[in-house]
């Protein structure tokens, strides 16, 4: 399948996107949820397929269905409407499953209001900017559907002024992180804690979804979810996407804290860390770069 040349970011009433993700706005912002709809909510590279493929595992146990049809086809991307792929949209309204899970990176000012009219459950999902940044960089050097990186420089200062797609690291995490103060049914992950504790974050998870598997389907959801098994299982490790080059870089890559030491030079992490604490200062909002 041909692919048109990379898109380009532009602003979309204030955040960077490419047309990707605002080609089909107005059913975006009309999409009917229902009351029982898990939303799945992220900045790119923070865990979105990790906590999927928990969350599908807690609410249907394991089927048949994993072993043949990809993760993202089983968790539908609310916003995404790329050339030659059916939009979100359209997937997410054929969708019988009960619940529905569904995947967005949309900012918290971006979501459809039917989510919250209807009180859906939404699970966030953030992880430390250092971290996120190098996994966002490698993700847009092998994915054709993602705006070019250009050297690692450049892409982290980009990456501080939130000319990303999906904009600011610094406005989603805490744009999320806020609306935790009036919409109750928000749980709010970070990915350093289920790195560390995976099986404590998958409890958290159950009495949040109000689901009790024994302690045996907890075992085998642990198993299933560990980074080499998601790796290795092409229903979760994205092989089967077309726009991903993975002679360039895998999709599973590293799944650590702490990977950004391996990046970031001692001058562009100080520049980092000055730039992180003047942006971070108006909020209680923490996070681990290292576990
Ligand atoms: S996307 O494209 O935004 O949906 O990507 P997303 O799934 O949010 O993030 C991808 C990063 O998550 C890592 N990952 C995991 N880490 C640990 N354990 C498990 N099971 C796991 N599954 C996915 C994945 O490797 C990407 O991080 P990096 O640092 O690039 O390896």
């Amino acid at each position: 399948m041909e692919l048109p040349p990379r898109p380009k970011l532009y602003d979309f009433h204030g955040v960077s996107m490419t047309n990707y993700f605002t080609d089909n706005w107005d059913n975006v912002q009309n999409f009917k949820a229902r009351p029982d709809d898990i939303l799945i909510a992220t900045y790119p590279k923070a865990g979105t397929t990790w906590v999927s493929y928990i969350l599908e595992m807690l609410c249907f146990g394991h089927s048949e269905r994993q072993n043949l049809v990809p993760l993202y086809e089983r968790v539908h991307f609310l916003e995404m409407q790329i050339p030659s792929f059916p939009s979100g949209v359209v997937e997410l309204n054929k969708m019988s499953t009960s619940p529905r899970l569904i995947k967005t990176h949309l900012p918290v000012q971006f979501i459809p209001k039917s989510f919250w009219e209807q009180k859906c459950k939404i699970v966030y999902v953030a992880r430390n900017a250092k971290d996120n940044a190098v996994s966002y960089f490698h993700f847009d050097r092998m994915n054709m559907a993602q705006p070019e990186p250009g050297d690692w420089n450049s892409f982290l200062q980009r990456f501080k002024e939130g000319k990303m797609v999906f904009g600011s690291w610094y406005d989603h995490v805490i744009g999320w992180w806020e609306k935790k103060q009036s919409h109750s049914k928000l749980l709010y992950l970070f990915f350093e804690d289920m790195v560390e504790d995976t099986g404590r974050e998958l409890d958290r998870l159950c009495s949040f979804l109000e689901v009790s598997p024994s302690a045996e389907e907890k075992d085998n959801v642990r198993e299933r979810v560990q980074f080499d098994n998601m790796k290795k299982n092409n229903m979760t490790n994205y092989s089967t996407d077309t726009v991903m080059d993975f002679k360039i870089s895998p999709f599973m890559r590293k799944g650590k804290v702490g990977d950004w030491k391996n990046h970031f030079t001692v001058n562009q992490n100080e520049q980092f860390d000055e730039h992180y604490q003047k942006r971070m200062t108006e909020t209680d909002l923490k996070f681990r770069t290292t576990i």
